[in-house]
């Protein structure tokens, strides 16, 4: 028996060791961790179990039986994050650069059913080459089996995705149908076809950070969620992310023991400019409502004129989507548009209520927005908030015009509570521009047609810019001070918490994509 136990023993040292002493320093080198330490970094200490750890690849031609590494390039199994259940993948660099084999594969797809059957989250850590080069289809098959996967387990048990190094080729659709991505600042990317193919087709010439590193997904193409300076901040960020979800579809959203304090925010009673043009951050608002002034903003930089992320309110997570008057004066456009949906839709399926904070001047208007489909890209939010099911509170704090009123989680389509402050303009249009068209006549006619404008345009204000006809009708359920929100919002969040809303039996619905 001894010399039995002292075989595994030595197997297991030899699995630890993975590609070797010499490419793990490679690895340290470039500032990456390796995928063991970073499966002992994201999960608590002594929690982790690993499965496979023996594999290997099967893989005959260009003499790769006489080149097998126990674990095959991928680190997988079970453990805790702050005590609660995860699965993990970890690809390891140092084995074949990380490359997807049949069996590396195969080893995904495990760690991924369990996740499923357990209904606990699946976080993969990517730092690979691709296919395995040598495998030729047997490895595109593995990762169609991992695309698969990921498809039905969407909407199922959170998934998230660390890109820690090269993501590249088919690879990269794994994460990007994963619920979050966050990817290290210059030693991950992402693209479909690196710089030398784009060279031979475009004739661009373009490196592979400009191309797919983490600031360009952050800010122009909206692929990863969040960045990471390094390693150790992507694990980190992975943790805070995961405090905030349930662990699958049939949980509630996690509470946090809280106490009512006092709940009063006067702050928010002089946070709204006199003049409607001028711009204030809306950020000031969400952190004067949410627990400890918490909030964890995902896609901070893509469609910036729309926040989204994620809060508490008395030890509730909940999801804000909110209009930035900083940015745009908080109009929705096509990214603005698809960044809230994806938000909403991620919320919704996993029952996370959802505060939306509305200052919105409507759609912004131009060629560029109306050919790259405003039409189709502002229906996604529409659709997503129609659909949602969790509860939902919307909190009009200035402009809520036009379309825009309707698609910022409108009573009309189905809003538990509308609130408004007594800034809050909810109109057609804004009051110049309502004026120009219906009063044209009068204005030309008029002596001084300038004068004539600014009468016309202060009465419909004076009119029209309110919350009060929407509160006669209902469609506002409250007027409040401002102050007085977080506390109104505590009891109502608490109020909806046994919300129960069910869509119409259908397949699925056909949202515009
Ligand atoms: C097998 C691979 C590999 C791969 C890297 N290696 N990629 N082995 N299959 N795809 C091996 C190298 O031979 C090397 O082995 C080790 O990993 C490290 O690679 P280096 O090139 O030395 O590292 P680096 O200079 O950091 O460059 C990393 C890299 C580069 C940018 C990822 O290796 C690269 O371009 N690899 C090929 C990428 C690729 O074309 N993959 C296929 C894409 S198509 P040793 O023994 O020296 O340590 C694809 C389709 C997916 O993925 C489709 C899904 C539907």
């Amino acid at each position: 028996m001894q010399d039995k136990l002292k075989q595994l023993q030595t197997l297991r040292q030899k699995a630890l060791l993975g590609g070797g002493a010499e490419r793990i320093s490679k690895q340290h080198a470039k500032g990456k961790l390796t995928a063991r330490e970073r499966v002992e970094l994201l999960l608590d200490p002594g929690t982790f179990e690993e499965l496979d750890m023996l594999v290997t690849h099967r893989t005959t031609d260009f003499g790769m039986d006489s080149q097998t590494f126990l674990g095959d390039g991928v680190v997988t199994g079970y453990g805790l994050i702050d005590g609660r259940l995860v699965y993990v993948f970890s690809q390891d660099f140092t084995v074949f650069g990380g490359s997807l084999s049949e069996t590396h594969a195969e080893k995904i797809c495990k760690v991924m059913d369990m996740a499923m059957k357990n209904g606990a989250p699946i976080i993969g850590l990517n730092d690979s080459g691709g296919a395995r080069i040598q495998e030729g289809v047997r490895s595109l098959g593995g990762y169609a089996d991992i695309f698969y996967r990921n498809v039905m387990a969407s909407g199922v048990i959170p998934q998230i995705s660390a890109i820690m190094g090269p993501c590249a080729g088919g690879a990269v659709y794994s994460p990007a149908m994963t619920d979050f991505t966050i990817m290290t600042e210059h030693s991950s990317f992402m693209f479909v076809t690196g710089p030398n193919v784009v060279k031979t087709v475009t004739n661009e010439a373009v490196t592979a950070e400009e191309l797919g590193g983490a600031h360009t997904h952050a800010t122009k193409s909206g692929v990863t969620h969040f960045t990471a300076e390094n390693d150790y901040t992507n694990i980190m960020l992975i943790k805070e992310l995961l405090g905030y979800l349930p662990q699958n579809c049939e949980e509630k959203t996690p509470i946090l023991p809280y106490e009512l304090a006092e709940e009063n925010r006067p702050k928010l009673d002089h946070i709204i400019p006199d003049s409607p043009n001028i711009p204030y951050d809306m950020k000031e608002v969400i952190l004067q409502l949410l627990d400890d002034a918490q909030f964890l903003e995902s896609q901070p930089e893509y469609g910036a004129n729309i926040i989204t992320g994620f809060g508490r309110i008395a030890g509730r997570s909940i999801g804000v989507v909110a209009n930035q008057p900083l940015v745009l004066a908080g109009v929705l456009d096509v990214n603005a548009s698809k960044k809230a949906a994806r938000f909403v839709r991620f919320c919704d399926a996993f029952n996370i209520p959802l505060l939306v904070l509305e200052d919105v001047p409507g759609f912004l208007p131009g060629t560029e927005q109306e050919w790259n489909a405003i039409i189709l890209n502002g229906a996604k939010l529409l659709y997503a908030f129609s659909e949602a099911t969790v509860p939902r509170i919307t909190v009009v704090t200035r402009k809520a015009y036009g379309g825009a009123y309707d698609v910022m989680n409108s009573k009309h389509i189905g809003a538990d509570l509308n609130y408004a402050w007594p800034s809050a303009e909810i109109a057609v249009m804004g009051a110049k521009g309502a004026s120009e068209i219906i009063f044209k006549r009068d204005i030309k006619n008029a002596p001084d047609p300038e004068a004539k404008l600014k009468e016309l345009e202060d009465q419909y204000a004076e009119k029209f810019a309110n919350p009060y006809i929407a509160a006669s009708r209902g469609f506002i359920d409250e007027v409040i001070p401002p102050s007085a929100t977080r506390i109104k919002l505590i009891k109502a969040f608490d109020m909806l918490q046994n919300k129960v809303d069910r869509l119409p039996r259908k397949k699925h619905g056909n949202i515009p994509l």
